[in-house]
């Protein structure tokens, strides 16, 4: 059983966030937050000096690129660790139907008592490799973090799609550069349109940026 008991500080810009993102799912998303504090840590899931920054840097962060899923999307997030973004678009979206994509086994017995813990049930854990998950899961959007560079994200991701679709993936500022390495790779998967977006410059400090992948593979199309 998890069992949080610290609190994590949260400033009232942090919290004003939150509010908006969370909505009335607010509670679940503090319970997830004090999961990552507690467990999340003691089981290396997450370091624990990111703990005083886990609302800014991780949750709010991931959280905020809600706004560019479609309502009632099945998202895939490939490598999901701690549940980031997955955990997060769960938690802030209950319209959407997540699946989880994570190889190691501890990750996704943490992820597994966490869902369980806060009731979330549109998420499903898959224990695999993204790879190894083509053909079992066709998702609407595909998102990611700190996976891997996006020419080699782009084959992790883009198979998930059924043929259409997004693939989301938060990155820093190297995004353009990213896009460029892989633009070739991305073509010849199927991606029709790569484009950098911010999001979040109304609600956080530092905004969140995503590398969006419209895909379209005609000749997948039924
Ligand atoms: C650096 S962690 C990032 C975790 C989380 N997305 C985050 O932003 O905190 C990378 C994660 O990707 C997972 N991973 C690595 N290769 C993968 C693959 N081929 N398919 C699915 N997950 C993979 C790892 O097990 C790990 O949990």
């Amino acid at each position: 059983m998890l069992n949080p008991i610290t609190m994590v500080d949260i400033t009232a810009a942090e919290l004003h966030a939150a509010e908006k993102i969370f909505g009335d799912r607010l509670e679940l998303a503090k319970r997830y937050v004090e999961h990552l504090a507690t467990s999340g840590t003691e089981r290396g899931l997450i370091g624990p000096r990111e703990v005083p920054r886990l609302w800014s840097r991780h949750v709010l962060n991931c959280a905020v690129i809600e706004s560019v899923i479609a309502h009632g999307s099945h998202v895939a997030d490939v490598g999901s660790g701690a549940g980031l973004p997955g955990l997060c678009l769960a938690i802030a979206r209950p319209d959407l139907e997540l699946t989880l994509i994570e190889p190691l086994e501890r990750r996704v017995i943490w992820l597994q008592e966490v869902v369980d813990d806060l009731g979330l049930d549109n998420v499903t854990v898959m224990r695999t490799r993204a790879e190894l998950a083509v053909g079992n899961v066709e998702a609407d959007v595909v998102t990611a973090r700190a996976v891997s560079a996006l020419t080699n994200l782009a084959g992790l991701t883009i198979p998930l799609l059924g043929g259409h679709g997004e693939v989301v993936a938060i990155k820093g500022r190297s995004a353009g550069e990213e896009i460029d390495k892989a633009a070739k790779t991305i073509r010849k998967l199927g991606g029709e349109d790569t484009s950098v977006l911010t999001v979040g410059d109304n609600l956080l400090e530092e905004p969140t940026t995503v590398v969006r992948i419209v895909v379209n593979k005609s000749q997948k199309k039924s």
